[in-house]
């Protein structure tokens, strides 16, 4: 019989790396100067909000969000003491979405340097390069300063390494609509690592306002300071940005990088990466992938999975899917669904009386009873009495391997419906 040891050593190492405590982000939304709609907070508390996040702007509730799905705590102050040295080292890294000359003390300052130079992160989203002027320091820190925004219209992006994780799950061009910045000295590309930047051809370069002429406009950046990391990036002025999942991802990646939260590229079997790499290519049909995901037969999504309203709650509901994702990372969690086990829907390994192994998610747990998911989604019922011992699994109750129940043009078509889920 296969040994539960090695299992359970595995889900050991797994909760316990879990149950460290999660990195910490400050994040700090002071306008000295002009202030963006997104960082407003509202006069009123917001409707439909959670009450402790309704007096938030939304740049701290997307944050705040960010941090629940992967895993780090978002800090949201406006209070300048957070950056005295005692406190600031409670933070392992921080955010800066700011405007104009902040009211930080020269300790402040000092201490965000430090901080910094021995390791911290630091983030700067939009007009963090339009902060601090006259604190050249600052302006070496995040790697530039704003000289004015030619464009605010849709432009097309391209990424400069699709390798970075806030990069790793974008296309390799795409189109978005927002505010676009043009950098000026101290901003050096031979300097920075740039991620992003503006497809020059597609813009119009004459426009009164713009004033380089070798038509470089980085969007996004990493460089090293000291021993810390900094990330930036010059997108997010427009509230719908901050629910677009291009943006979210491009985020995600760049503050978990910051904050040293390192994660491999998932590596996928061999036959799963040629569905990806079909899937990359081809967009499919969503029609199509509706009734895949429909279908009593292959990989029997809906036993498990409910969209709006119809469908099984074995694993999450997929309804907003594709607003909080993008197609690329759908096909990750699709194809390798132990990468990242969605909170609240990992299972259990039950080892019974009688020597067996089960494993199923939990559905409700009675002194007479235990109701378990089981791996094909059916309901089994289990007495305590019976129950000899239990582990977290270390893998998802979804299986691997459920794209090869379908050919690859299926399921491109699959991955075209699921992308088109956004809750509505
Ligand atoms: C046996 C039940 C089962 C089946 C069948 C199944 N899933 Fe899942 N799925 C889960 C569970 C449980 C999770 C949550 C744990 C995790 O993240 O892996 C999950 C997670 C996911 C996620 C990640 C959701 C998120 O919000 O992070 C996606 C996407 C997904 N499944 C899509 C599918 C698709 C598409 C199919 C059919 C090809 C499918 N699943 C088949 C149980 C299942």
């Amino acid at each position: 019989m296969l040994g539960i040891g090695p299992i359970c050593a595995l889900a050991g190492a797994l909760v316990a790396a879990d149950s460290a405590p999660p990195r910490r982000l400050l994040v700090f939304t002071v306008s000295a100067g002009f202030e963006h709609d997104v960082v407003r907070r509202p006069a009123e508390p917001a409707a439909g909000v959670a009450p402790e996040e309704a007096g938030l702007s939304l740049v701290e509730r997307a944050l705040l969000e960010l941090g629940r799905e992967a895993h780090f705590e978002a800090v949201p102050t406006r209070d300048p003491s957070e950056f005295d040295r005692e406190k600031l080292a409670r933070y392992d890294a921080v955010l800066f979405f700011t405007t104009g000359e902040l009211p930080l003390s020269p300790e402040q300052r000092a201490a965000l340097l430090d901080g910094v130079a021995r390791g911290k992160g630091f983030v700067g989203v939009h007009p963090a390069t339009d902060t601090f002027y006259a604190w050249p320091e600052y302006g070496a820190l995040v790697g530039a300063y704003f000289d004015g925004h030619p464009w605010h219209e849709k432009v097309r992006v391209r990424v400069e390494d699709r390798t970075h994780p806030a990069t790793r799950y974008l296309d390799a061009t795409f189109d978005l609509v927002d505010e676009i910045y043009q950098f000026r000295a101290p901003y050096d590309r031979s300097r920075l690592h740039v991620l992003l930047s503006l497809d020059p051809t597609a813009v119009d370069l004459a426009r009164p306002g713009v004033h380089r002429t070798d038509k470089d406009f980085a969007l996004a950046w990493t460089r090293q300071e000291g021993q810390g990391r900094v990330f930036y990036t010059a997108l997010g002025h427009r509230p719908e940005v901050w629910s677009d999942p291009r943006f979210r991802a491009h985020l995600r990646g760049g503050i978990e990088w910051a904050l040293r939260m390192d994660r491999e590229p998932v590596r996928l079997a061999p036959e799963d990466e040629a569905y990806r790499t079909f899937a990359r290519e081809n967009r499919g049909d969503p029609a199509r992938g509706y009734e895949l995901f429909r279908r009593e037969s292959g990989p029997m999504c809906i036993r498990c999975h409910a969209v709006l309203g119809e469908g099984a709650a074995v694993g999450p509901d997929l309804s907003r899917l594709g607003r909080e994702h993008t197609r690329e990372q759908i096909l990750e969690q699709v194809l390798a669904p132990s990468a990242e086990i969605e909170d609240g829907y990992r299972a259990t390994i039950f080892e019974l009386r009688d020597g067996t192994l089960f494993t199923g998610r939990i559905q409700s747990e009675t002194k007479e009873r235990i109701s378990i998911w089981g791996v094909d989604g059916k309901t089994r019922e289990i007495a305590p009495g019976d129950v000899s011992g239990r582990r977290e699994s270390p893998v998802s109750l979804m299986p691997e391997g459920l794209a090869r129940t379908l050919t690859p043009a299926e399921f491109a078509d699959l991955a075209a419906w699921l992308e088109t889920l956004k809750g509505s």
